[in-house]
């Protein structure tokens, strides 16, 4: 009997915990170019979710297994002539889609085919829970910080959604770099936590004007470079409140979560502001990033972040454990508000999920 593993399969678009299913399939065999690879952690990302909802930058085939970004666990085998990391190696999988034109793989399963181009080598003493998490949220923010902004020491830059992981990796990656940081956060409770994290500055949209925080925080020569991922009218009070010639990089839309109205799915902008004050609103997307940069780019960027992971400049939060069965509530869970950590599918053993 040919070997199978567990995956989680989206039947059809819809609510995750409504289509997903689980079930045993056909462990695949390796082509050229390819490594089969055991999957030992990978995160659920809101992503993920839009993915499933059919309300993301690309669409699945269904049904279709999911988890369409990254994931930590070992190679088993090697393609045909195939050169890259050794059996046994301990690896990242940036499974994120290039678009256009890549090829989806869902995460979410005991075992995967890969493109031996997208594995990275990962030191032993980077957790599972970590190391599962290395190719979106680090590497969103080491390219929104150092290539789309090329933010300068002594500078300020503007954020929305600190307290995300991006947010936090921003604030780390930003005090390693001497760059400043502005960080917008939505909840009073949270003010604290940020500066305490790192945050040179806090504005809580909860019961703080944004604009004149900005203006009261930088002073006349103001604020040049923001990223927001929160987008609808907090995205466009972001812009507002750059100085002239300030350009915002727009990576998500939190504002809108759940996607359910498109019509809401605006950032509405003062035109005088961008046209008077020739301010740029432009967006970032990893998908994207990836079917522009060569295989080599990108794992050099992605070695990058393992470094800054490494070396503790960045550190990436624990995130909580589910086993696979347990999809309907890690998914409630990604969407509760004030969550705190990251879901993540951790696969061991029947015996080590039943502990979870
Ligand atoms: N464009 C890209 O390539 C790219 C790559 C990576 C990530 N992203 C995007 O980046 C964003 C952050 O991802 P993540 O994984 O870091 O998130 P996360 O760790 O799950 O954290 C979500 C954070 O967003 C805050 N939040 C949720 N809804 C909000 C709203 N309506 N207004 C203000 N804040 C809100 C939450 O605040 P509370 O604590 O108050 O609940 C929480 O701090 C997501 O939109 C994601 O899709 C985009």
């Amino acid at each position: 009997m040919s070997p199978t593993l567990r995956a989680l399969v989206a039947v059809e678009a819809g609510e995750p915990a409504d289509v997903l299913r689980l079930e045993s399939r056909p462990v695949p065999a390796p082509g050229a170019g390819q490594a089969l690879m055991r999957v030992s952690a990978t995160p659920i990302h809101a992503s993920d979710l839009h993915v499933l909802r059919g309300r993301y930058g690309f669409s699945l085939d269904f049904p279709a297994v999911g988890g369409h970004m990254e994931c930590v666990g070992r190679v088993t085998a090697l393609g045909p002539d195939t050169a890259g990391p050794e059996v046994g190696e301990r690896v990242v999988f940036a499974a994120i889609p290039a678009v256009p034109g890549g090829h989806a793989v869902g995460t979410w399963q005991e075992y995967l085919v890969a493109d031996t181009r997208r594995l990275l080598p990962v030191p032993d003493r980077l957790s599972d829970f970590s190391a599962c998490q290395l190719a979106v949220n680090p590497l969103t923010a080491l390219l929104l910080v150092t290539r789309e902004l090329d933010a300068e020491p002594g500078e300020w830059l503007l954020q929305t959604a600190a307290g995300s992981t991006v947010g936090r990796l921003i604030i780390q990656l930003c005090r390693h770099l001497g760059v400043r940081t502005i960080n917008v956060v939505r909840r009073r409770d949270a003010v604290e936590e940020i500066k305490a994290f790192g945050g040179d500055a806090v504005i809580c949209t909860e019961d703080e004007d944004l604009s004149r925080r900005v203006a009261e925080i930088a002073g006349p020569a103001g604020v040049r470079k923001a990223v927001d991922c929160v987008a609808g009218p907090v995205g466009a009070q972001v812009s507002q409140a750059l100085a002239p010639g300030g350009e915002v990089v727009v990576y998500g839309a939190l504002s809108t979560h759940r996607q359910t109205d498109p019509a809401a799915l605006t950032i509405p902008l003062q035109a005088r502001s961008v046209i008077y004050e020739t301010k740029t609103v432009r967006g970032f997307w990893l998908n994207r990033w990836f079917g522009i940069a060569s295989p080599e780019d990108a794992l050099r960027a992605l070695s990058q972040v393992r470094r800054l992971v490494a070396d503790e400049v960045l550190s990436i939060p624990q995130g909580r454990p589910f086993p696979l069965e347990r999809f309907a509530e890690a998914v409630a869970f990604a969407e509760t508000p004030a969550h705190g950590t990251k879901p993540l599918f951790v696969l061991r053993d029947d015996q080590a999920n039943e502990d979870m």
